[in-house]
């Protein structure tokens, strides 16, 4: 198999695409000055930091630090190889690369096995629910819960026999291999025997897809009451929970097109939704929300409806979960579902018009939800209990940035009470101060990446700015090779030159978008493109030159007299006056080998 894509193919492939182009379908970038800023997907935020430049054909998020160039980028965010990346740009460079597998590692093979197999498996589920008499009593089950015919092939809904055997039959005459299908978690091994024996066995079976369609899990529901309610695949190669949502790869387009999407808790609220019309519906694995998948949300719509069950532990997750979204940069608005009933059986019970109008355009912003929460269990035409509504509500408000927002609600808590706007906006003031402490503390924690780079040590600062200017210069390069050489003090650095004086010694123009083709390592990227974004004056003289590399050449020397004056003082303390002497004699001959340049050593 021809698995290696020529060099030239892929420089030809970077440079036929835009990576502005690319990266604007995933994030919405403004120019501003030469380069474009949006909100950086890889980390949740509410501050554009993430910054593309078209003429380097990169990009740099100065928040979280991630960079590389358009492949990096989609490898990233698509969690695809290299070779995948260069794959899905190829077309656009009218270069056909369909020959070269998709997988190119030993281990990404096991992995397309184990879609291959899971893909073959939902097929045969699907038609023991359709088309067998064993089948019939799962149908009739989904029948009666109200999935139509449609609904069922559409999510390819499909049952798994009562037997023990009937995947392991299945999957070994397909030709699978019975090791690799149990750590895919389609099987499972005796123990302490080289025999297997199916997972799934008499439950209806409902397949998840990654993000790209793939079949990667399953999770099986019980017919009746046994234990567990629903049986899912465990985590694989292939199947990661924070990183999945059920029907995200349908939801996709949809999402971006109302910038909306409805999340549930369970499988069968989605289909539900789905099958009322709602197609922007996605569900968590049976887990809390991770931050993986609110970012993945964050990406496609900008507001998110939290549509949990009505019950304690339903409005419990559904504020967790909203948490999370917000913090990942999400507007989060909340449906509530009265009556204690899950999404699913509001919709059987109610239709479709009515969830539509009733839930989903009757969800409450996150404040107004929490307002409502608040009275939960509390007697509100009590008096004491009711100032103690109005004062947790206060603090809730307070916590707003938004001050007209926060004048809406307090408004409306006014009206509720009967109270005067003065006395709540005297109490808010009170909450608000407390408040604007803490998010001061916040900030300065926030900012701590720009700040930290203005305090780095003297020589570090040099090592940075030769290398900004030898990404930008080759000449410049040239010089530092000839006088620095290999002797940078701090290790990424030094590696970083070793990359890029093999890239001009092999003759290459300055392109960094090209150089970053050549680095592995994530935390070298980063700092390359860090360095490539950084705003600089691109003319430097001669002597500001050479004080950078004095001060970088100067930097051991110092370290090493720094050891020699404490063993000075140590030997003058202990009275011996004659290595004292030594000592000194060697301080001041290496006094004289420092070169000090234009500025001294402190630069
Ligand atoms: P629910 O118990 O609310 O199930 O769990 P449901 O969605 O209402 O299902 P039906 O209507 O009874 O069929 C919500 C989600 O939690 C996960 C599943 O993802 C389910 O969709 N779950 C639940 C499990 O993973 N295992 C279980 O045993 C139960
Ligand atoms: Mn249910």
């Amino acid at each position: 198999m021809g698995q290696r894509i020529p060099e030239e193919t892929v420089e030809h492939i970077r440079r036929s695409v835009d990576i502005v182009d690319i990266i604007q379908q995933y994030v919405s970038l403004k120019k501003r000055g030469r380069n474009y800023f949006g909100l950086c997907p890889f980390h949740g935020e509410k501050t554009p930091s993430f910054s593309v430049s078209p003429e380097k054909q990169i990009y740099h998020c100065f928040g979280c630090g991630a960079g590389g160039n358009v492949f990096s980028f989609l490898m990233d965010i698509e969690g695809i190889t290299f070779i995948d990346a260069v794959k899905r740009l190829a077309p656009r460079a009218n270069v056909d690369l369909s020959h070269i597998a998709d997988h190119s590692t030993a281990e990404q093979t096991e992995t397309s096995v184990m879609i291959a197999a899971h893909e073959l498996l939902k097929k045969f589920y699907h038609h023991l629910l359709m088309h067998t008499n064993e089948g019939e009593e799962a149908l009739s089950y989904l029948l009666h819960r109200g999935f139509t015919r449609e609904i069922i092939e559409q999510f390819e809904i499909g049952y798994a026999l009562p037997s023990w055997n009937a995947a392991v039959t299945f999957l070994t005459n397909k030709g699978f291999s019975l090791p690799l299908m149990e750590r895919a978690g389609l099987i499972v091994r005796k123990s302490g025997e080289d025999s297997y024996f199916d997972r799934f066995r008499h439950r209806i079976m409902f397949p998840i897809h990654n993000h790209h369609g793939e079949t990667v899990a399953f999770s099986g529901r019980a017919l009746g009451n046994e234990d567990p309610k629903y049986l899912n695949s465990p985590e694989t190669p292939i199947f990661n929970k924070r990183n999945i949502l059920y029907h995200f790869h349908e939801a996709r387009v949809p999402m971006r097109q109302k910038q909306q999407v409805v999340l549930f808790e369970g499988f069968a609220d989605v289909i539900a939704a789905v099958q009322a019309g709602i197609s922007h519906a996605v569900a968590t694995m049976g887990t809390a929300l991770s931050e993986e998948q609110a970012r993945m949300l964050r990406r496609n719509a900008s507001s998110v409806i939290v549509c949990y069950d009505g019950d304690r532990a339903g409005i419990d997750a559904a504020l967790r979960a909203s948490e999370t979204l917000t913090e990942a940069g999400c507007y989060v608005k909340v449906a509530m579902i009265p009556d204690g009933l899950d999404p699913d059986e509001y919709v059987r019970k109610y239709g479709a018009d009515r969830f539509r109008h009733h839930v989903l355009d009757a969800s409450l912003s996150l404040t107004a939800f929490k307002l409502e929460y608040l009275k939960r269990g509390r007697h509100l035409q009590n008096e004491s209990e009711r100032l103690r509504y109005i004062e947790d509500a206060v603090k809730e408000i307070s916590r707003l940035s938004n001050a007209i927002e926060a004048d809406y609600y307090l408004r409306q808590l006014a009206d509720e009470f009967s109270i005067s706007m003065d006395a709540l906006r005297e109490q808010m003031t009170l909450h608000g101060k407390k408040q604007q402490t803490e998010r001061k503390h916040e900030r300065r924690e926030t900012v701590i990446l720009p700040a930290k780079a203005k305090l780095l040590p003297a020589f570090q600062k040099a090592e940075r700015m030769l290398i900004a200017h030898m990404l930008r210069d080759k000449a410049i390069a040239l010089t530092v090779q000839e006088t620095i050489e290999g002797a940078f003090n701090i290790e990424e650095h030094r590696a970083i030159v070793a990359y890029l004086y093999a890239f001009y010694e092999e003759g290459h123009e300055p392109d960094v978008s090209s150089l970053l083709e050549r680095i592995h390592d994530p935390q070298l990227k980063r700092i390359v493109t860090e360095l490539s974004m950084m705003p600089m004056n691109e003319d430097i003289s001669s002597a500001e030159l050479q004080d950078y590399i004095q001060c970088v050449l100067n930097y051991p020397k110092e370290q090493l007299l720094k050891q020699k004056e404490a063993q000075l003082r140590e030997a003058e303390r202990q009275k011996d006056y004659e290595r004292a002497k030594r000592i000194a004699s060697e301080i001041i001959a290496m006094r004289k080998s420092l070169h000090f340049g234009r500025r001294g050593i402190n630069g």
